[in-house]
């Protein structure tokens, strides 16, 4: 009897992905308290977030005390912007989810999963923020309130919406796995944190990608034109809270070192954090090879330059 050749059409090879995101999703859970925290705390004698994220080793004149110091505050907006946009995911996660509620179950409950995922780590990163706020000195300031990030976002077209998520997802895990992953010297429970949200990560880029895609398939040349333009606006919208949070964290650092700093000083110090805080959300994603693949292969050249002429004044700072 000759063999038989199953063809993978393109819905049974999307519903096998899904299926292999649910199985990875139940064989990797874990729990913040019994699996990542263990009863640990923070060790403040480690920088928190690396060098290759923070940028703090472009300035030459701050000692080795300061330099640490502006890397846990760097740490500390990390894990709170990743809590504020998770809101936003979350909730986008349950609406992708609700939409296969009639059709393949394992989609459903892959996007489930990936919002529960989400809901999780917004608890770790509230957590780590109050283990975090109870060490450094007060006046840490959060320039944005996660509700209304997500109710401005979630107004934006889904295409432009799942387009920003899948860029975030990519980005968490090139930072892990590049610059964290690597430097022993961090504090370890730090980097466990952000190993603990990297495996996630790794399965939401999966669903990302198949949910923007089947987005994509619906619109038209018109309605994808919108979307484009909702997405250039959304990254405007976080290069605006990333001018907010450096400038404030920027000051914060400023008043809590003993010394002090001289103008010059204290404009490279704002313009660092800047560039940093762009280079962590924003360009690390956008020339993501995946991200940079999936986005080119969904636009128009047109509309890839339309992006790219709204990225140059953030890459180029
Ligand atoms: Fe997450
Ligand atoms: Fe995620």
């Amino acid at each position: 009897m000759s063999a038989v050749v199953v063809m993978q059409t393109p819905e049974s090879d999307q519903a096998a992905r899904y299926a292999r995101v649910v199985a990875s999703s139940k064989k990797s859970e874990w729990q913040i308290d019994r699996d990542l925290l263990q009863g640990r705390t923070f060790d403040f004698s480690r920088k928190f977030l690396p060098d290759a994220l923070s940028q703090v080793d472009h300035l030459d004149f701050l000692t080795e005390e300061e330099a640490r110091l502006l890397s846990q505050i760097q740490g500390r907006t990390y894990a709170y912007i990743f809590g504020l946009v998770e809101r936003f995911i979350s909730a986008k996660m349950l609406d992708q989810g609700r939409a296969h509620i009639f059709d393949d179950q394992l989609a459903l409950e892959a996007l489930v999963r990936f919002a529960n995922d989400e809901i999780k780590h917004q608890e770790l990163f509230r957590r780590m923020e109050a283990m975090i706020g109870s060490r450094l000195p007060a006046g840490y300031r959060q320039v944005a309130n996660p509700n209304d990030v997500a109710r401005a976002v979630l107004a934006a077209s889904n295409w432009s919406v799942l387009a920003l998520t899948c860029h975030i997802e990519l980005f968490v895990q090139s930072h892990y796995a590049e610059s964290i992953a690597p430097r022993e010297e961090l504090c370890p429970l730090f980097r466990d944190v952000f190993k603990f949200h990297w495996r996630d990560e790794s399965r939401h880029v999966v669903l990302d990608e198949l949910e923007w895609r089947s987005e994509d398939a619906k619109l038209s040349g018109v309605q994808r034109d919108q979307a484009v333009n909702d997405l250039i606006a959304l990254v405007a919208a976080v290069d605006g809270i990333l001018q907010a949070q450096s400038a404030s964290d920027s000051d914060y650092f400023i008043r809590n070192v003993v010394r002090p700093f001289s103008l010059d000083e204290s404009t490279r110090i704002k313009a660092s954090v800047l560039s940093a805080y762009r280079w962590q959300y924003i360009i690390s994603g956008v020339q993501h090879p995946q991200f940079a693949r999936l986005l080119a292969s969904m636009t128009t050249p047109t509309q890839m330059s339309q992006i790219q002429a709204a990225l140059a004044p953030i890459v180029d700072g």
